[in-house]
């Protein structure tokens, strides 16, 4: 089960690679990313993915690194990794240049990818349910750019871990409640689903769409728009999405149980529904 790394061409360890310190991935976090995991050997939602990646790269005008390229790498290294449950993180940055804010268009775009063993969530956790807080939202205005850029994500996940959360949900100033520090947010409200609509509030979680996705076959009625911290507490159920939360239920928020305190069957319902699909292989 080899970890390795991909910089630009040159395969190497996790710990032999290596950028520059002039890489405006390093400089600026000028990049963009993505984090695809396998089940049982095989590559999950990798064109969703590469579809997103392919809409951040166009929105910051990063070209060079078409996905049509990359697609072959990524499946190479997962190949040379031989992981059954893995992760592959993908970062494309802007590449190497002197440090000035205005960057050269056509410039040489820096690849870096690794591979390694998915570091599930605690079993356990899924049926207990989580904790979580509620933190400002203090992130800028394109949260659906898949951006290297997460300061706001880390500083929100930190107060969480640091409160004995498991996420920190973030809250627009006037009560809009947007997604987790890395997590997609939806609460059930009389059997319906709920959850923020895409558009530049939130990342257009890939999780978070199959998710509408299965509960719309399903027959579960489906809203996206934006709701409250206070409907979000007033919650029949309360959960979060994402490539390696899947589908969690949250049952405290800010030390306040949501309804009962447990997780809630359609979450669980969901949640099954989700492996049944991974087991289908049913991600396109
Ligand atoms: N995070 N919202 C944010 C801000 C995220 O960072 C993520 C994923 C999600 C869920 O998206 P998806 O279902 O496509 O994983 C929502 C990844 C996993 C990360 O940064 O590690």
């Amino acid at each position: 089960m080899p970890e390795l790394a991909y910089v630009n061409g040159t395969w190497s360890t996790i710990e032999a690679a290596c950028v520059s310190i002039d890489d405006r991935g390093f400089q600026f976090g000028d990049g963009v990313y993505e984090v695809i995991r396998s089940y049982d050997g095989r590559l999950w939602a990798l064109d969703r993915h590469l579809r997103r990646l392919e809409h951040s790269m166009r929105a910051i005008a990063l070209t060079g690194a078409p996905t049509a390229e990359v697609k072959p790498r990524i499946i190479e290294l997962f190949e040379r990794g031989q992981m059954r449950e893995g992760v592959v993180y993908l970062q494309v940055t802007r590449g190497v240049a002197p440090r000035r804010h205005a960057y050269n268009a056509g410039g040489q775009p820096t690849v870096v990818m690794t591979v390694r063993a998915q570091h599930a969530v605690d079993i356990q956790l899924y049926a207990s349910g989580v904790p979580a807080i509620t933190v400002p939202e203090i992130r800028w205005s394109r949260r659906d750019i898949k951006s290297t850029n997460l300061l706001g994500n880390i500083l929100a996940k930190q107060r969480a871990v640091e409160s004995g959360a498991y996420e920190a949900i973030f809250v627009e100033a006037d009560g809009r409640v947007t997604e987790g520090s890395s997590t997609n947010v939806f609460i059930v409200r009389k059997g319906c689903l709920l959850t923020r609509e895409k558009g530049p509030h939130i990342l257009a979680g890939i999780t978070r769409d199959l998710i509408v996705e299965t509960a719309l076959e399903q027959g579960i009625s489906v809203e996206e728009r934006p709701f409250t911290v206070e409907e979000m507490r007033a919650a029949d159920e309360l959960f979060l999405t994402g490539t390696g939360t899947e589908v969690l239920g949250v049952v405290t928020l800010d030390q306040q149980r949501i309804q009962m305190g447990r997780v809630g069957d359609l979450t669980r319902a969901l949640l099954d529904a989700f492996h049944e699909r991974v087991r289908q292989a049913r991600d396109d």
